[in-house]
């Protein structure tokens, strides 16, 4: 905006506000909301200075079309709901990963620079309330399978989301679980298969229904 014109908006303001002093009904300089006295209210049929009306409809968007509600409706729950045709193999997601994933979470999903994707805990270990520096990866973290399904076809690879077709999500999804150890070699993932993974976190997830009282730990 050139300084011109923000003179020339700020004088306009000026006399935005100045027409608003100028309507006031006591003629009072004051310009917060104005309640209604008792008297006044049984007078009084114009809404009171300060207090503005919100017009029926402000103008603004439009409807979606089906296409576009199409296109951002994408997730998956934990039981599958939301899974799309398609399927992809260990071996798919192999080659996959090493052209679009590796630059950034290290050649197997061992990390760096980024997340790594890949980790193991001893049977029944789950250190991360009590060690910060615990390293939460889909193996050792995430309760659910179909969640890496979700997150890869929403936002990976991070500088090209949404390039990567459904069977490339469920080769590269397969290819992260065996890499995590909870997929055979020579596997196959479809919209059936993939739900009924049981992650090791599965269970390390409950409601949390505490309101804050004693009971809050
Ligand atoms: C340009 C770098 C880049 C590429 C390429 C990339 N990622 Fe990522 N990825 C990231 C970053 C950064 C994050 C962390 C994002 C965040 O926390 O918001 C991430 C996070 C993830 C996570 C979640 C990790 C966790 O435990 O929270 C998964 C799963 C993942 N990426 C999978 C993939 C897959 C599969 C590919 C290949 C199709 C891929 N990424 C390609 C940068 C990348």
């Amino acid at each position: 905006m050139t300084r011109a014109r923000a003179r020339a908006g700020r004088a306009a303001l000026g006399i935005l506000g100045a027409g608003l002093l100028l309507v006031g009904p006591t003629g009072s300089a004051c310009h917060h909301t104005t309640l209604p006295t008792a008297a006044s209210s049984r007078t009084r049929t114009t809404t009171p200075i300060g207090v503005i009306e919100p017009p029926e409809r402000f103008g603004l968007g439009r409807i979606p079309s089906e296409e576009e509600i199409t296109a951002w409706d994408l997730d998956i729950r934990p039981d599958g709901q939301g899974l799309p045709d398609g399927s992809g193999s260990v071996e798919e997601g192999r080659r996959l990963y090493a052209s679009r994933c590796a630059r950034c979470h290290g050649t197997e999903g061992e990390g760096g620079p980024f997340d790594a994707l890949v980790g193991h805990l001893p049977d029944g270990a789950f250190p991360f309330a009590l060690d910060p520096r615990a390293r939460r990866t889909i193996g050792t973290y995430w309760p659910w399978a179909t969640t890496i399904f979700d997150y890869t076809r929403r936002a990976m690879p991070l500088d090209r989301p949404g390039s990567l077709d459904d069977d490339e999500v469920y080769a590269l999804t397969a290819y992260l679980l065996h890499r995590n150890g909870l997929l055979p070699a020579d596997a196959t993932l479809d919209r059936d298969r993939l739900p009924r993974i049981v992650m090791p976190a599965r269970d390390r997830f409950v409601p949390d229904d505490r309101k804050g009282g004693p009971e809050f730990r």
